[in-house]
Parts: structure tokens; C-alpha cells; sequence
């Protein structure tokens, strides 16, 4: 634990019982300095990151190509979710074991203007000497069933502070805008669980039908792009 002991000592007793997520909560404000100390690394790994995309977005248009980057979004994960991953995945409640299981307490998404873009930021990034990939998942050539699109990817990147140098996990979102136009719409659609299960089927395959039919749209946004780079 890289974590000061008297803040490990009073975190660990978040592992001694069954709490509700209100008294998560609660014992989340009594151990207010360590948390967020805790989180002060996540967050400096988002300005690491983010600075990293930025810079490689410069240095494109340096060569006289347009940004590859329309926007980027980045965010701490709430306490309330880290306490739903905690129950879902059993995690054990101290901060070794949230540090060592859930991946994308930070996450950044980098929002492209065409597929090409994200893998060709991808592999700049991912060639950074201090950048150590963890996992990659491909959801652009593995789309989810239900559709959804992005390239994920699980890195670690050092933070340096003043006594010490931390290796921090962080998750790398890196869509189009087509793909995130989708997602943001699905993700605000797919809680009102209260419907008929016909209706759900249908609304999921409809959605699955929009997916596929943006992801057309970035082969055929792509496919322009091309033709007018090498005209
Ligand atoms: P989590 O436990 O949710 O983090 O999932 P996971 O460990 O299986 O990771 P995965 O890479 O599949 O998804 C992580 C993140 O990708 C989610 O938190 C969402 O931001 C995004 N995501 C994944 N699947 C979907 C989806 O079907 N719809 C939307 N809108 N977003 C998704
Ligand atoms: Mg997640």
C-alpha cells in the first residue's frame, strides 16, 4: 500500500462489514483526506493523459493535416460507482484492492473525427516509453452485440510527485463522433428497464440497426476522406 498507514488502517475497516450504500458513503466522508489523496493520483493521471493526446493533436496539424481530435472528456469515477463495482465484483472494500481491480476509476475519452484517426492516435500513444498498455479491447472490430463502438484501452502512466513516482491505471476511450453520438443516446436510454419485454426487444434491435448504420456512415465519411487526401 502507497497509501500513508494511518489512511490504509482507517480504510480497512470499510472491508469489515455489509453497509448499505449509504453508510459507504458516510464512511467515505470520515476518511476524507485519504481519499482524496487517493484520487489526486487518478486525477493527475487524466492530466498526463490528456496532455499526451493534446500534444500529439498539435503535432498533426503541424504536418498540415486537420486535428485528428474534435474533443476530449475525461472524469473521476463516482464514489457511488465504485461502490456498485465493489458489490458487483465482490471486490474487497480497501483501497489496495480498488487500486488493483477496477481499471477505469480514470477515464478519458478521446472523441475523433474518423476511424483512421483512433487507431493512428492509438499507436502514438501506446508507443510512449512511459505508457504500458494492460489491455486492449477492440470494439470497433469486435462491436458489442448490442452494437456499441470504441477502442478501449487499459494503460498505466506514471505520475511523478514529490517523493515519489506512482504507476497509475487509468481506461482510454477512443471513439468517433458517430460512435459516441450512439452511446452517449444509448447509455441515457438503456435504464427505463420498467417496459414489456416485447418493446425491449424491439428497442434493442432498433438501437443494434442504428449502430451499424452510423458505423456505415464512418466507412463512408472515411471513404471521402481518403478519396480527397490522395485526389
Ligand atoms: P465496466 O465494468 O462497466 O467498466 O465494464 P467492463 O470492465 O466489461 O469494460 P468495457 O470495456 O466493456 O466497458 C467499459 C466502459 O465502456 C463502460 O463504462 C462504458 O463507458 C463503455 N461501454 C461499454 N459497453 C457499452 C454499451 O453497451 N453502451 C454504452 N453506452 N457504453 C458502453
Ligand atoms: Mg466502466
Amino acid at each position: 500500500m502507497n497509501i500513508n498507514n494511518n489512511a490504509a488502517l482507517s480504510l480497512r475497516k470499510l472491508a469489515d462489514s455489509d453497509m448499505t450504500e449509504s453508510e459507504f458513503l458516510r464512511a467515505v466522508e470520515n476518511n476524507l483526506i485519504p481519499m482524496q489523496q487517493f484520487f489526486t493520483y487518478y486525477k493527475c493521471a487524466i492530466m498526463e493523459i490528456e496532455t499526451k493526446f493534446r500534444v500529439l493533436n498539435e503535432q498533426f496539424s503541424i504536418n498540415g493535416e486537420s486535428n485528428p481530435i474534435e474533443f476530449i472528456q475525461s472524469r473521476i469515477k463516482s464514489y457511488g460507482s465504485i461502490y456498485r463495482k465493489i458489490i458487483s465484483h465482490n471486490i474487497p472494500r480497501n483501497l489496495e484492492a480498488i487500486e488493483s481491480t477496477i481499471f477505469d476509476i480514470a477515464g478519458i475519452r478521446v472523441v475523433c473525427s474518423f476511424v483512421q484517426d483512433i487507431y493512428r492516435l492509438a499507436d502514438c500513444f501506446l508507443q510512449q516509453d512511459d505508457i504500458f498498455l494492460i489491455k486492449k479491447k477492440d470494439y470497433i472490430e469486435n462491436p458489442k452485440p448490442n452494437g456499441y463502438r470504441s477502442l478501449h484501452l487499459i494503460v498505466e502512466v506514471p505520475i511523478f510527485l514529490e517523493n515519489e513516482k506512482r504507476l497509475v491505471k487509468a481506461e482510454v476511450q477512443l471513439r468517433t463522433i458517430a460512435m459516441d453520438f450512439w452511446a452517449s443516446l444509448e447509455h441515457k436510454l438503456r435504464y427505463k428497464k420498467d417496459l414489456p419485454q416485447y418493446k425491449l426487444d424491439m428497442l434493442t434491435d432498433d438501437l443494434k440497426k442504428c449502430a451499424d448504420q452510423s458505423a456505415q456512415w464512418d466507412i463512408r465519411m472515411q471513404a471521402i476522406k481518403n478519396i480527397i487526401e490522395h485526389d
